[in-house]
């Protein structure tokens, strides 16, 4: 008896028991001990054959948002099965440190440099106390995957340069008229570059971000800036720890935060939400031969029952499945802000039309 005991305690605790097979978007996802993954806003690298998945840790209840622990990094094989690899980035004690406890720290994304052999993350860094309006982005490093990340500064990019696409004209614009937010004509000076003239100096703001590294092994800083009314596609330097100072910016006006993108057949796509908050609308589908674009606009890419609000969900990254060629895992966020720690993610699998536009439909259990 005993033994029948011993085995059923041995059978019931062992990892095998509570083994994933599958993704079930929207479902409680426990990691290996059991507790549900707490990496929201996150993205994935994939460093020799194990994937690191990085995002947000949250806490509890309405306070849950902000950055009271830091980065959580998983590890994983199969991308069903995650390993606690415990907290990356370590919000600090020190009241007078820029990333003390308490500040907000979103979107968590990080790239491996094959020069300095260090392991690169950026975010989303706002500062404690400030609600949005420091729009920084900051960046950490690290010898090793998991960590510990060492954060080095935060900062608005691109101060005192012109973005790659900005006409002569423009550059030379003034705006002293004070526009009714919304209208025509400030919709028109906004395209024109309103904000990137009134942050010129400062440096641009960056908030919802993501990363890709290109091919040729050259990495971009993805964001939502001025005002969240346009996004800046900016080339990172060679250690990936600086911006390079070549920018563009990407649907001037157009509104898009959690940007996220990937590389099929030598054409890029990315996946955009508009700006509803915490609360889900409808996903933006864009395309272009190059990553510093022309961008075009190719609409909703969601299908079916909820297309509208993105299965309720935003955008968060993209993950190219390497050993699956043209696998391509659409990752996004299902916000509890009134209990942030439960928030849910939502992995769909990106298909492609007889035309090659990539679409999405909702699965309530897939595999890769
Ligand atoms: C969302 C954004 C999130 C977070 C939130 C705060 O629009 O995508 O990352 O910043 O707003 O309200």
């Amino acid at each position: 008896m005993k033994t029948i005991l011993a085995f059923a305690l041995i059978f019931m605790t062992s990892p095998s028991f509570s083994q994933q097979k599958s993704f079930k978007p929207g479902a409680i996802w426990p990691d290996d001990n059991g507790v549900h993954i707490n990496a929201h806003g996150g993205g994935i690298l994939n460093f020799k054959g194990l994937y690191y998945w990085y995002g947000e840790h949250k806490i509890e209840g309405k306070k849950g948002n902000s950055a009271m622990v830091g980065v959580h990094c998983y590890s994983s094989k199969d991308l069903y099965n995650w390993k606690d690899e415990g907290i990356a980035l370590k919000v600090s004690d020190d009241t007078s440190s820029l990333i003390k406890k308490g500040c907000v720290i979103e979107r968590p994304k990080v790239i491996y440099n094959k020069k300095s052999k260090k392991f690169v993350m950026w975010f989303h860094h706002e500062l404690k106390g400030k609600g949005y309006s420091a729009a920084m982005t900051g960046v950490a490093v690290s010898d090793k995957a998991t960590g510990p990340y060492t954060w080095l500064k935060s900062v608005n990019p691109n101060s005192g340069t012109w973005p790659m696409n900005f006409t002569t004209e423009q550059k030379a614009m003034r705006f002293t008229e004070k526009l009714k937010d919304w209208s025509e004509e400030w919709k028109t000076a906004v395209k024109q570059g309103l904000f990137i003239q009134r942050d010129f100096t400062k440096g641009q703001m960056a908030r919802d971000m993501t990363l890709y590294v290109d091919d040729n092994g050259k990495a971009y800083h993805i964001n939502a800036s001025e005002e969240n009314l346009t996004l800046h596609i900016s080339e990172l330097n060679d250690d990936f720890t600086d911006f390079s100072g070549r920018y563009v910016t990407v649907a001037p006006a157009g509104h898009n935060e959690a940007p996220s993108l990937f590389k099929k057949d030598g054409k890029y796509f990315m996946i955009t939400s508009g700006c509803t908050g915490w609360a889900p609308n409808a996903a933006r589908l864009m395309s272009a031969d190059s990553i510093m674009g022309e961008w075009s606009y190719l609409g909703n890419p969601c299908r079916g029952d909820k297309a509208e609000i993105t299965y309720n969900s935003q955008s968060t990254f993209i993950l190219q499945v390497p050993k699956k060629k043209g696998q391509f895992i659409f990752m996004a966020d299902r916000w509890v802000p009134e209990n942030a720690i439960d928030g849910r993610y939502i992995w769909l699998p990106i298909q492609f039309d007889a035309k090659g536009i990539p679409f999405l439909e909702w699965k309530d259990e897939w595999k890769y």
